[in-house]
């Protein structure tokens, strides 16, 4: 946290604006970390030593590869979401091996654990798995998985993730996959639905997360995340009975009393929220409503990489007063952090239902 302070980076304005006192208080929460992509939380140090050793076999020049990490290092300015998404091809690039994935994994998960004052005591870390020239999803998993596991379990975890904008068969790929490692026993507790919030049927995908469901696996789904999602799309994915919900910024009067009447927890990603415009500012943030009726929330980053946040950032927008932050107390965040703690994919029976 050592550059000024911008628009661009709305958590490091609220860090700046705490005391000494607050920042301590913050940093002694235990705070769980639930919604966090790898790929979009590679330290950028290590993304530009991959680049260094980069072959240029994947066909991008070494300029265009220094050209998007020079923007990474410069703070990405969004006008949608849309744009987000072009971010990840040069960051792929970079992590194609199994070797790289494996560094990518190993330096998030320090970013994450390590150090004095770590960002949080638990990470639930979550991946697409992808098939390059040199591995195959299988491989990736387990690439990331080994590394997961070189933390205790009440530290570290793997979900794995499926993009809606994949075939349903790859879309089966990774949801056996999931299974399979974790009936061998292996830390992978949950499922997650990211990528495009426009894109795909996701009638067709109910079935894999049925499967994962009843393989034990914690379900967490992309939901609701732009405007333009509409109710049809977002009752549908409702009907895979997720245990969590990302973002869910845009949820209609039905989705809503589905929500709050089953007690869906809520992963909130106040940074991510307002840089990619879906909110119009952090006091008119739905963590609020949620707070307000007692529903639970946790408090996470999403993209590291691109959003420049941290754990410890995202909580000081809760702390600092407005226009800043949200102004809660310190019991209010407290309550915030436990939610987050509570709301952990538990390691889970298989179900026969
Ligand atoms: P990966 O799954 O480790 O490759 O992490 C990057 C991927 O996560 C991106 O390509 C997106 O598909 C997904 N992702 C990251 N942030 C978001 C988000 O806010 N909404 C939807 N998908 C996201
Ligand atoms: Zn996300």
């Amino acid at each position: 946290m050592s550059n000024p302070p911008s628009d661009a980076d709305p958590a490091k304005v609220a860090f700046c604006s705490l005391t000494e006192s607050q920042l301590s208080i913050l940093k002694s929460l235990p705070k769980a970390e639930l919604h966090a992509h790898l790929n979009g939380c590679i330290p950028l140090a290590v993304l530009q030593q991959l680049a260094s050793e980069y072959s240029g076999e994947g066909g991008h020049t070494s300029d265009a590869i220094r050209q998007s990490l020079d923007k990474l290092k410069d703070g990405v300015e969004l006008k949608e979401i849309s744009d987000f998404f072009s971010l990840f091809p040069t960051i792929y690039e970079l992590t194609s091996t199994p070797n790289a994935i494996a560094t990518a994994t190993r330096a998030v998960l320090e970013s994450f654990l390590d150090g004095d004052s770590p960002q949080c005591s638990y990470l639930e870390l979550r991946s697409t798995p992808r098939t390059t020239a040199c591995m195959s999803r299988r491989e990736y998993v387990e690439a990331i998985v080994a590394e997961v596991e070189k933390y205790p379990a009440e530290k570290a975890a793997l979900i794995v993730s499926v993009d809606r904008r994949m075939s349903v068969a790859d879309a089966e790929e990774c949801v056996t996959i999931a299974i399979d490692l974790k009936n061998a026993g292996r830390r992978v507790v949950g499922v997650d639905l990211c990528g495009d919030p426009l894109a795909g049927d996701m009638q067709l995908l109910k079935s894999n997360f049925d499967r994962a469901r009843e393989a034990g696996l914690g379900i967490t789904l992309h939901i609701a995340e732009t405007e333009k999602n509409t109710s049809e799309d977002t009752l549908q994915l409702l009907s895979f009975k997720p245990d969590r919900l990302g973002h869910a910024t845009f949820l209609d009067d039905a989705a809503k009393k589905i929500v709050l009447e089953q007690g869906i927890c809520i992963e909130i990603c106040l940074t991510s929220n307002i840089l990619c415009k879906t909110v119009k500012s952090l006091q008119d943030h739905h963590v609020m409503y949620h707070f307000r009726l007692d529903h639970p929330v946790a408090i996470c980053t999403d993209d590291t990489l691109p959003f420049r946040n941290s754990m410890l950032g995202e909580y000081a927008l809760l702390m600092a007063e407005p226009p800043h932050g949200l102004g809660l107390k310190e019991s209010e965040i407290k309550r915030i952090a436990e939610m987050g703690m509570q709301n952990r994919f538990p390691p889970r029976p298989r179900s026969d239902k």
